[in-house]
């Protein structure tokens, strides 16, 4: 060949090259970001402020704040053993028998002397792999509140046929009276469209949304590509209608209509609600973003899909987001109300750490609120929190409860204008959830 051919072909090849890398590139390095590729451990600063772990709170994943009961509302594994031994989250495994005897338990915490309760099942034995989990109130009898959860129990057939997915999650839903110290079991909840649920946005004791995290369940090349391509967006959101709750179901999957609600998000994760009944946020940690969407006010007659309005990106891992409405607010310049979002900043070692009962996930929680009138950006992000691990161990969820500003001048402390909230941070892998005064 001659020269100029040989030219001709080397600018070909550079111009698909750098067709690829423009292509490409932007999305793989924010990956690389968000999962902290490029972080250096003395990047994290640990906040300062006496940070308070609430005794008997081990593993619990999500959480929830009861307004109207100052409760916070949590689901915990209770034992390293199993959640170190089995976690289909985050393609774990190992150990179905260990599994099959395990009951994880509900907390309530109550968020001002810090006590945690554990709710005793009146009638629920089963094996309880706990995860994600959602609580709202029963509307037709007040003091009652319904709570589902994620239960990823083990699938006892995969040791029987090659192929078959080795874990069978459902949900459960629950009944509690506010105060009392028990919870009920009303039914669970199985459909073939829920496959790998990690958190719930219930819109009525009879119709939930469930996201399912992965369209790949375990190791291996099809898995590192969902989670590390930001364009691999095959995970979904699930709406599930369940028929009357009257009569005892004896089948998980009786009565139990269940439709895709969302396709085309990457990694989908934590669910919340938000500024309104029809509000719904949805985390993708992978490409550490927060979608803001609408559900239907019916989704009955309407069929329950979800319309994402706005996203909102983030440089580290966001996992579960909670909606801090501030109850305090007295005029429009001092609403402190906004998005609260947790999650592990080196996202890149969570597979290295998943069979690891010491080692330590860095964790930050970002807070978001509107940014004033005329501002460049519609938000404002600050980190409100931050951990090299040794005081919380990954985080999953947080929440902020308002500190009545009244109650915190008398202490003599509160500068005049000021407003703060206890903040409360939970992980799948911490031994307690924590609690930290911080300034809103
Ligand atoms: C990767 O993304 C970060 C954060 O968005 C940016 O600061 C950096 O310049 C990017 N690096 C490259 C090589 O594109
Ligand atoms: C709802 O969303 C799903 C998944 O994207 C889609 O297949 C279905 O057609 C939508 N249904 C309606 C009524 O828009």
């Amino acid at each position: 060949m001659k020269g100029n051919t040989w030219l001709l072909l080397f600018s070909i090849a550079c111009a698909i090259s750098a067709k690829i890398y423009a292509e490409f590139w932007p999305g793989i390095n924010q990956t690389l970001v968000v999962l902290g590729f490029f972080r250096k451990p003395e990047d994290l600063v640990n906040t300062a402020g006496e940070v308070v772990a609430i005794p008997d709170t081990r593993h619990c994943e999500d959480l929830h704040y009861h307004a109207s009961s100052g409760l916070l509302f949590t689901a915990c594994e209770d034992k390293a053993e199993t959640r170190f031994g089995w976690f289909p989250p985050l393609a774990n495994f190992d150990n179905p028998e260990l599994a099959l005897k395990s009951r994880g338990s509900i907390h309530v915490i109550n968020a001002v002397t810090l006590e945690s309760q554990r709710l005793e099942f009146e009638n629920f034995n089963g094996p309880f792999l706990t995860h994600g989990i959602d609580v709202i109130d029963d509307i037709e009898r007040p003091g009652g509140v319904y709570i589902f959860a994620v239960n990823h129990l083990p699938n006892l057939k995969s040791s029987q046929s090659e192929g078959s997915p080795k874990a069978k999650s459902q949900i459960e839903l629950f009944y509690h009276v506010i105060g009392s110290p028990n919870i009920r079991h009303v039914r669970s909840i199985l459909d073939p469209l829920i496959t790998t649920p990690n958190d719930i946005f219930a819109s009525s004791p009879t119709s939930f949304y469930v996201t399912n995290d992965h369209l790949y369940r375990e190791h291996g090349l099809k898995r590192t590509i969902e989670e590390l391509y930001e364009r691999a967006r095959w995970s979904t959101v699930i709406n599930v209608r369940l028929g009357s709750l009257e009569d005892s179901v004896a089948d998980a999957t009786t009565g139990v209509y269940a439709t895709v609600a969302l396709r085309g998000l990457h990694n989908n994760n934590g669910l919340a609600h938000g500024r309104s009944p029809q509000e719904i946020l949805i985390s993708s940690p992978t490409s550490g973003m927060l979608h803001i969407g609408e559900v239907p006010l019916d989704a009955a007659t309407s069929g329950g899909n979800i319309t994402i309005i706005e996203s909102m990106p983030f440089d580290s891992v966001v996992d579960n987001p909670s909606y801090f409405s501030d109850p305090f607010t007295q005029s429009s310049a001092d609403d402190h109300s906004g998005f609260v979002l947790a999650g592990v900043t080196h996202a890149k070692d969570l597979a290295k750490n998943v069979r690891d009962p010491t080692a330590k996930d860095p964790v930050r929680v970002f807070f978001v609120k509107a940014a004033p009138r005329g501002a460049d950006h519609p938000w404002e992000k600050h980190v409100m929190f931050e951990d090299d691990g040794s005081r919380i161990r990954s985080a999953s969820a947080a929440v902020l409860v308002a500190i009545d500003p009244e109650a915190e001048s008398k202490g003599g402390v509160s500068v005049k204008g000021t407003r703060k909230a206890t903040l409360f941070v939970t992980g799948f892998w911490s031994s307690n959830v924590i609690a930290v005064k911080v300034d809103l």
